[in-house]
């Protein structure tokens, strides 16, 4: 089986960070999204996978290279414009041939591995698969309504008033007959190809599509609080280690890692937490649901159920600074400056809640 990563989107509910980077790359737990995506697919024994790239193409090449970090080969499918998940599927043809395959949202988050249903899929004679999950919102979603049996009655994208609360989880898998669907659908009333209409047509043309309900969390990464609730989820089930320096007068409580390089100093992590590489917290307490990533500083502050991106400062803040997404190169800090006053500089779209 090959694997297919959609990581194009502009990502606009998370701007402003996606202004300078694409929102698959944004960091849970210390590891961007998109890389998740790849790790779940190369534990399921895949390793010829194809990512679709779009305005964000250079970031994500940079970021993800050629795919020897994991032993795979990636191949990198350019898509013109963000015309939709089948769009995407169609263009990839060449890539993907006649195999079967798995599809994946690179800013999708599922607890556990997708192994098993990968490979009951591969051994199967289903024509498809598609991944449920049971939502309060299903108006957000692809919408599945099941017959009594179990079996896929209809699927609707997005419906104004859901029939049933199972949403569409952005994991599916397929063998050569999406070609035919993807071909036949016609763009939906917001102008994209819906993959959701593609499996809706294998499912009329009498296709087997097995719909699988997952039990455990899935979260769709689109929003800040989306992005902080799959950092709380996956640093609970993060296995913690320490490689970073902790001095004599700091303290690690619960699950906390501290990544290679890292200094703590006279503070107080309290996980579930981690500390990315070369960054230095110093007399500062971290609170449970954080990350920070590599080559921040944190210093004489608190930070709570929060993630802060790479080369980041926060100094000598007076109050926690709790639910919140930082950027890249951002710097938070008091100043002695008179007059006492706020000087921000913010990009656009930024948000900041002030006491
Ligand atoms: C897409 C699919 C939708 C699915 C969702 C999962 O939505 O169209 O059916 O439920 O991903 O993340 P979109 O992200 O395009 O709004």
């Amino acid at each position: 089986m090959k694997g297919l990563v959609l990581s194009g989107g502009k990502g606009t509910r998370l701007r402003p960070i996606t202004y300078t980077s694409a929102k698959q790359l944004v960091p849970v737990a210390n590891k961007p999204v998109l890389f998740r995506a790849i790790d779940a697919l190369r534990e399921a024994g895949i390793d010829e996978i194809g990512i679709v790239v779009g305005d964000t193409a250079a970031e994500i090449r940079n970021a993800v290279g050629d795919g020897r970090r994991w032993n795979a080969k990636i191949t990198y499918i350019p898509q013109e414009a963000p015309l939709g998940l089948a769009h995407a599927v169609k263009i990839s043809r060449d890539f993907i041939g006649d195999d079967k395959f798995a599809l994946f949202l690179g800013d999708n988050c599922i607890e556990g591995g997708v192994n098993n249903l990968i490979s009951d899929f591969a051994s199967s004679d289903r024509n498809a698969q598609i991944v449920l999950k049971k939502v309060a919102n299903p108006q957000q979603y692809g919408v599945a309504e099941l017959h009594p049996d179990g079996t896929i009655e209809r699927l609707t994208e997005k419906p104004r008033q859901p029939r049933s609360d199972l949403a569409l989880v952005g994991i599916y898998m397929f063998d050569q007959h999406i070609w035919e669907a993807v071909e036949a659908i016609k763009p939906s009333w917001r102008g994209e190809l819906e993959i959701t209409d593609a499996i809706q047509w294998l499912v009329e043309h009498g296709y087997r599509v097995y719909p699988y309900i997952h039990e455990g969390w899935w979260i769709d990464t689109g929003k800040r609080a989306d992005m902080l609730d799959a950092n709380r989820l996956i640093l609970e089930e993060l296995t913690p280690y320490v490689a970073g320096f902790v001095d004599r007068d700091s303290q690690l409580v619960g699950k906390v890692t501290i990544e290679k390089g890292a200094e703590i100093i006279n503070s107080v992590i309290r996980g579930p937490a981690i500390i990315g590489e070369d960054t230095r917290i110093i007399n500062s307490y971290i609170g449970p649901f954080t990350s920070i990533y590599h080559h921040c500083v944190v210093e004489e502050s608190e930070v709570e159920h929060s993630i802060v991106l790479e080369n980041s400062e926060i100094v000598r803040i007076p109050h926690r600074l709790e639910d919140s997404l930082i950027g890249r190169n951002v710097k938070i800090h008091t100043s002695p400056m008179k007059p006492r006053a706020y000087r921000l500089m913010l990009g656009d779209n930024s948000e900041v809640g002030l006491l």
